[in-house]
């Protein structure tokens, strides 16, 4: 086997990626792009010791479960996974990377993926980058797989038609009034990103990201003249040259602070910089599913690490005598605290710190039913876990947008005293790879 050799394969299986899997010359190869069942020409981009890598190159016999990617920019951006699979067939491959990555534990409960409805339009915050073509004329895009560099977009399909058409409302202003646009390579001009956030309840936040302060109150006009969603434009200094997108300065420059989201029964105010799960539909879903692994009772006292500005914690207050949000990020606290307000819960107390450092001063505290987690992709800390443990909470419960790190985790809370006993899959992000898992664990002693 080379790199750069073609070969003509047929794929026996999927892999948790949703790769092709076959096997050539002893070794397993993963074929990108194709389907289980179906006959393709492959060619070797990478060899490792046991396995290697290809890129399909020709579909000789194509799948059932094969479709034709709705999005025309799908071959190079490189913002979503699964467009060319069925849904059916993208619902398989997240379920087995759910199961594939937890086969180490014995006898869990696996609920079905929690499907999503709209498998377009959901996002509700995009991140757009802006540059200009060859021609020098003004585009915004996504990045192209595994580079930087930008793929010209009109459209992105997993945004809603709004999004769409304020992209392109700027992408028009910043051409006519000649707008220097930021340049990566030499860290000159102005223009750098869009954000684009929206609730539910149809309220719009637009953040133009700049080199350095402007005068954008033509472009607001314009905006607010052509969209009557927009309830909130900031712009965000970001001067340095660096790949992190945000800056640390916000100047509002029309209508209010925030934004308002409605998740279950509760209202939340959103900020530029809060936290909100992408999907909305889902996220209702995915936290009815925590609540009810929960199995939450009106005398329990409860804590909600990695909080956030407080989404599940006020949704758990409803249903405990008490529950505790921690999370590090200041300006999430106070955006909870005043949700909380906002919410009337008056059961619930945040507490801004690491939940490392937070956890200690509860260990003492009081006697906790149940602690849910939520950390970032990252995990939670071993010393966080080493708390929890001590702490001996009969029940957890863990929301995670990476199975790896949940699975990392969960292992460790196994391995002291506790049983990973039902796990669901979740369909957060329709078209990419990613997939969100809610799990429960149960204190062996408690059962
Ligand atoms: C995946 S988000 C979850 C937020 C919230 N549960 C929700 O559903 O909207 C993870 C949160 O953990 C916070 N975070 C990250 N590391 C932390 C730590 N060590 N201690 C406390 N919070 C942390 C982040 O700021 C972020 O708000």
């Amino acid at each position: 086997m080379e790199v750069g050799h073609k070969y003509k394969v047929t794929i026996e299986d999927f892999d948790i990626n949703g790769y092709g899997v076959c096997h050539i010359d002893n070794k397993v190869c993963f074929v990108i792009g194709a389907l289980k069942d179906e006959v393709v020409v492959c060619e070797i981009t990478n060899i490792h010791k046991s396995y290697a890598f290809a890129n399909t190159v020709e579909i000789i016999e194509k799948s059932p479960y094969r479709v034709e990617p709705e999005c025309k920019y799908y071959d190079k951006c490189g913002g979503c996974d699964m467009m060319h699979m069925s849904y059916e067939m993208e619902c398989m491959v997240k379920e087995r990377r759910l199961t594939q990555t937890f086969r180490h534990f014995k006898d869990v409960i696996y609920h079905p993926l929690i499907q999503a409805k709209n498998k377009k339009g959901y996002r509700n915050k995009v991140l757009m980058p802006f540059s200009k073509d060859l021609d020098d004329y003004v585009v915004y895009g996504f990045y192209e797989k595994k580079s930087h560099k930008i793929v010209p977009l009109n459209e992105c399909i997993i945004s809603d038609d709004t999004t769409n058409d304020i992209l392109y409302f700027i992408t028009r202003y910043l051409e006519i009034f000649h707008i220097k646009i930021y340049d990566e390579a030499t860290h000159k001009g102005l223009f750098r990103e869009v954000m684009i956030r929206h609730t539910a309840l149809n309220e719009y936040m637009i953040v133009l990201v700049l080199t350095h302060d402007y005068d954008f109150s033509v472009l607001v006009k314009y905006l607010l003249e052509e969209f009557d969603c927009i309830k909130s434009i900031y712009i965000n200094i970001n001067p340095e040259r660096t790949n992190v997108i945000l800056g640390n300065t916000y100047k509002l420059i029309y209508g209010s602070k925030t934004i308002t989201e409605k998740i279950l029964e509760m209202k939340f105010q959103v900020s530029p910089q809060s936290f909100l799960q992408v999907n909305h539909n889902q996220c209702e879903k995915l936290y009815m599913e925590a609540l009810n692994l929960a199995d939450l009772r009106n005398d329990m006292v409860a804590i909600d690490a990695y909080c956030g500005m407080g989404s599940i914690t006020l949704n758990i207050a409803r249903r405990v005598k008490k529950v505790y949000g921690i999370e590090v990020v200041e300006s999430a606290i106070i955006n909870a605290k005043e949700n909380m307000k906002l919410n009337n819960i008056t059961n619930a107390e945040f507490i801004c710190g690491a939940c490392e450092d937070v956890i200690q001063t509860l260990a003492n505290k009081e006697k906790i039913d149940v602690i849910f987690f939520d950390p970032p992709r990252k995990g939670c800390e071993k010393s966080f876990l080493d708390t929890v443990i001590k702490m001996n909470i009969p029940r957890i419960v863990y929301v995670s947008c990476n199975v790896a790190t949940c699975q990392r985790d969960c292992l460790y809370l196994e391995e002291h005293g506790y049983i990973l006993e039902e796990a669901t899959p979740v369909d957060m992000f329709s078209r990419t790879l990613h997939v969100e898992a809610v799990t429960l664990l149960v204190r062996k002693d408690a059962k």
